[in-house]
């Protein structure tokens, strides 16, 4: 594709934007700026590009972009907090199956002009398409694993490995062919390529399917990694760079995140992967407190604990997003700041079940930003804290982190138990998503206060008033 140079410079220009925008991305206070930058700089790049090619069909784009807009608007607005993972699957799909039919577009293309496909287009064209379809397959997959469409137990049947070597083999022997350096009999190529295709499609069903559904953020992060190759190769297969660029800064974020999420979950890719952890079965595991008791505590005990101490600390964890009770959460640290207790929100990477799922829960509840700081920051506090108030957190605060026995041997945690005094909130003593009981509740400056998180916080605000 031959591009001016008046398009050239929109692309640099959006280019920009794209790495700024994505920078901003860094803090919750930038974070909405950062995000309208990047889109900016998409609504540029898809102008430049449709001036350039003197587009005639303005009608059709249009009405595409309209439509696109309204369903992409209405599923932002309207998608709980707790299903965002699914619907960010469900969009990376999209990004890799669009880039697999621009490959396919091109190919047509060069078809219909009676060239042969070359060893250089052959192969982005096969790039693209590969990664583009196993993304699109996989993450729909992983959306119906977190939406409980499909089983969130790993899914796994004999010599299923074999199965994926092979057909991976089929995709290499196939997609050599496409780049003209062989001929399979007098196979035309776009049969090869329609091949070529379902065995992708297959292929990211496959990888996805064993994998079980808790650690499905981390595979979607690993997703949108690939969808952003995807684009990337689809840049290098129309020539096209601004959608080389701004894919490769999505195949370059996705997978920072997916390798942040592994180290804060102190596991490997290859175990997330192959591990088949945390599906619905794990729960049941290394559960028992043997001859152990955990002491209790009610609304009104933790509101005077809490109301008489110096410094508090909130470690929010998943029950709080299940519970929705951010905003009860909110109200009980205004009512104990208003008193003079200095509060602090902990927040753990891996916190949740999704990337930054703490920090937009409490972003809701208009926590302000300040007041939340990150594992390393704040570890060394627990001892001098007088009490830390653990809101539907259980793994992330569990001292079997340094028993190099346990199944979450080496995971860095919030060393909570260091406190003077640790209030717990949850339902039961039941474990949370690493399946494993959790010490801390029955050490003797521990107290469990029962109940759903959103209950006992609206009796936390009323006793802390009346404390
Ligand atoms: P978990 O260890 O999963 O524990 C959450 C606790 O919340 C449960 O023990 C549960 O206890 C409680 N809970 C559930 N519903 C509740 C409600 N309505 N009210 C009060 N409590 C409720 O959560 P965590 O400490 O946030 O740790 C996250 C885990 O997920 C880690 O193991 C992490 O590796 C994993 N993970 C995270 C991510 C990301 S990206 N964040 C991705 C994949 C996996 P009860 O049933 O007794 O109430």
């Amino acid at each position: 594709m031959d591009v001016s140079l008046g398009a050239e410079l929109a692309y640099l220009f959006s280019s920009v934007l794209f790495v700024v925008g994505l920078k901003r991305l860094q803090s919750p206070a930038t974070a909405r700026g950062g995000n309208r930058l990047a889109a900016l700089a998409m609504l540029i790049a898809i102008v430049a590009t449709l001036v350039d090619n003197q587009v005639l069909n303005w009608t059709g784009i249009a009405a595409g972009m309209v439509v696109g807009s309204l369903i992409g608007g209405l599923a932002a607005r309207t998608v709980k907090m707790t299903d965002m993972p699914q619907l960010v699957g469900i969009f990376n799909g999209f990004g890799g199956g669009a880039s697999a039919l621009v490959a396919a577009a091109e190919l047509v293309r060069v078809q219909s002009t009676n060239i042969d496909l070359g060893l250089g287009d052959g192969f982005t064209i096969a790039i693209s398409c590969l990664i583009g379809t196993v993304t699109f397959s996989g993450s729909f997959v992983a959306f119906g694993k977190l939406q409980g469409v499909v089983s969130g137990n790993p899914i796994t049947f004999p010599l299923q490995k074999t199965l994926s070597a092979l057909l991976f083999l089929t995709i290499l022997v196939l997609g050599t062919s496409m780049m003209g350096v062989f001929e399979i009999g007098a196979l035309p190529a776009l049969t090869v390529f329609s091949v070529f295709t379902a065995i992708a499609l297959l292929l990211g069903v496959l990888l996805v399917i064993p994998i079980g559904g808790a650690d499905m953020p981390v595979v979607i992060s690993l997703l949108n990694s690939y969808s952003g190759l995807a684009a990337s190769a689809a840049g290098f297969v129309i020539g096209n760079n601004v959608l080389i660029i701004s894919g490769a800064l999505v195949g370059a974020a996705g997978l920072i995140l997916t390798m942040i999420m592994c180290k804060a979950m102190n596991r490997s890719l290859a175990n997330v992967a192959f591990g088949a952890f945390g599906g619905e079965t794990s729960s049941a595991a290394q559960i028992g407190s043997g001859d152990q008791t955990a002491r209790s505590v009610d609304a009104e005990g933790a509101a005077m604990i809490l109301a008489y101490a110096q410094s508090v600390v909130v470690v929010p964890g998943y029950g709080l997003a299940v519970a929705q009770a951010q905003h009860e959460l909110r109200k009980a640290m205004d009512n104990l700041e208003e008193r003079g207790v200095d509060v602090k929100y902990a927040i753990h990477p891996v916190a949740g079940r999704m990337p930054g799922h703490m920090n937009v829960l409490l972003a809701e509840a208009d926590v302000p930003y300040d007041k939340l700081f990150d594992l390393d920051e704040i570890n060394e506090d627990f001892g001098r804290t007088d009490v830390v108030l653990v809101v539907g957190a259980n793994d992330v605060v569990n001292p079997e982190a340094h028993n190099p026995e346990s199944v979450i041997a080496g995971m860095p945690i919030l060393d909570v138990d260091k406190a003077k005094s640790v209030i717990i909130m949850k339902r039961s003593l039941s474990p949370g998503f690493a399946g494993i009981d959790n010490p801390l509740f029955y050490m003797g400056h521990s107290l469990m206060f029962f109940g759903d998180a959103k209950s006992s916080m609206t009796d936390l605000v009323r006793e802390v008033r009346e404390a």
